[in-house]
């Protein structure tokens, strides 16, 4: 049978509109997790998936699902991504994951086909760990991966609750209303990288997401007058922060060339032009697909740190946010992203993630696996973000064909 398409000018339709609910200058969206722009495309979400027959639910962590019946009652197929963005986001960014999935249901719907199983679009609430840090708080919470407590006590920069906003744009739903269990988990995403556009592939069958960790270091000194204080007696924590940033950087050149650290968020005190430092606080986000490359870079990286700031008698804590190893997903779910890039003949290769996303919990969750699309100039986390129009309909057109060949068969994945 040939394989099915997408109607692509539909699938626009519902991209545009997504691109305007939080839009920023120059293209951009800011759309933070459990903000009020999240409220409205999650209403609109809702509408669309009610509209496409599906039973809409949301569970207590405020993650979405839309189900669609199958011949069957078997474990569901279960597609789809996140609907939050960075602070200056892109257009693309988690939004491409659900609003595919949306439209092969509807494509599904217009051929009238009853897949073997039921399926599933899901739309998991706050993956960017923008605004609630760390990243993955509801699939990590559906997997079981942070508690109902940890998740519903974790406070935005304003000292906001997660549980408190997430009922304050009315999407806090049951615990009852989880994914129990799921046959497979399938998620179209921009690469963020500039892998495929670089090669000219247009189709990315993920084999796994690198290993992260986020650390916070604060460097704690002393305040005093820009003036008046002599240089050699100060203990001034901006100045230690920048060395040590500096270090970081210089280390991680000459440690391991696929390792990548990023100082992301970076916060003083007391702030003021004519007051000196007294405490810095800044990220550190490390990533390499070694787990012991990462974890050897951080141990000696704290070492190294930690004798900076004795050298200049201020105090530095150390503590890790988050982390989690490498995960490698379903090889049946990979080789079925190949095969069904080749029989719409689109070209296709294998790759790693170096960003995180929803597919890494879930992959310990269910059989799991990826479709990235190529990012212009492998952009991404900015308001340029740009993956091309023939792009995302290939991509919808290999998550459509991916699924029915993934859903239509008992074998247990
Ligand atoms: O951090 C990440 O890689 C993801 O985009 N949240
Ligand atoms: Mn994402
Ligand atoms: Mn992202």
């Amino acid at each position: 049978m040939k394989p099915l398409t997408v109607n692509f000018a539909r699938m626009k339709e519902t991209i545009e509109y997504s691109a305007k609910v939080g839009e920023i200058p120059n293209q951009g969206l800011r759309r933070l997790a459990l903000s009020k722009e999240d409220k409205t495309m999650r209403e609109q979400l809702r509408e669309w998936m009610i509209d496409a027959g599906l039973e809409v639910r949301i569970d207590d962590f405020g993650n979405m699902y839309g189900r669609r019946k199958g011949q069957t009652n078997f474990d569901p197929l279960v597609i789809g991504s996140h609907l939050d963005t960075q602070p200056n986001g892109g257009r693309f960014d988690g939004v491409l994951g659900v609003l595919t999935a949306l439209e092969a249901i509807r494509t599904l719907n217009d051929y009238e086909i009853e897949t073997y199983r039921p399926i599933e679009i899901v739309n998991f609430t706050n993956e960017e760990g923008a605004r609630f840090e760390p990243p993955l708080l509801g699939s990590g919470g559906l997997t079981g991966v942070f508690s109902k407590e940890y998740v519903y006590n974790r406070q935005d920069r304003d000292g906001k609750f997660f549980k408190n906003e997430l009922a304050e744009i009315d999407f806090k739903g049951g615990e009852t209303n989880r994914l129990q269990r799921a046959h497979a988990f399938l998620e179209l995403h921009i690469e963020q990288g500039p892998v495929l556009e670089n090669e000219g592939v247009t189709i990315g069958a993920v084999e796994g997401i690198k290993g992260m960790s986020w650390l916070e270091l604060k460097v704690t000194g002393e305040g005093g007058h820009a003036g008046p204080t002599p240089m050699p007696l100060r203990k001034d924590a901006m100045m230690a922060a920048a060395n040590i940033i500096s270090h970081i950087e210089q280390k991680s050149n000459v440690f391991d060339n696929d390792l990548t650290v990023t100082v992301g968020r970076l916060d003083v005190k007391p702030g003021a032009v004519n007051c000196i430092p007294e405490e810095i606080v800044f990220s550190v986000d490390v990533r390499h697909l070694d787990d012991e490359v990462r974890k050897k870079f951080i141990d000696e990286m704290k070492v190294e740190m930690q004798d900076m700031a004795t050298d200049r008698k201020v105090e530095l804590e150390t503590e890790t946010l988050w982390e989690v190893n490498t995960s490698t997903f379903h090889e049946g779910i990979i080789d079925q992203v190949s095969k069904s890039a080749e029989r719409l003949g689109y070209s296709n290769r294998r790759l790693y993630s170096g960003a995180g996303h929803d597919a890494k919990y879930m992959n310990a969750f269910c059989a799991t696996g990826m479709i990235f699309l190529p990012s212009v100039d492998g952009k991404s986390h900015v308001e340029s973000e740009l993956t091309l129009d023939e792009d995302i309909e290939k991509g919808a057109n290999v998550l459509l064909d991916t699924m029915i060949h993934v859903t239509d068969n008992n074998e247990q994945l």
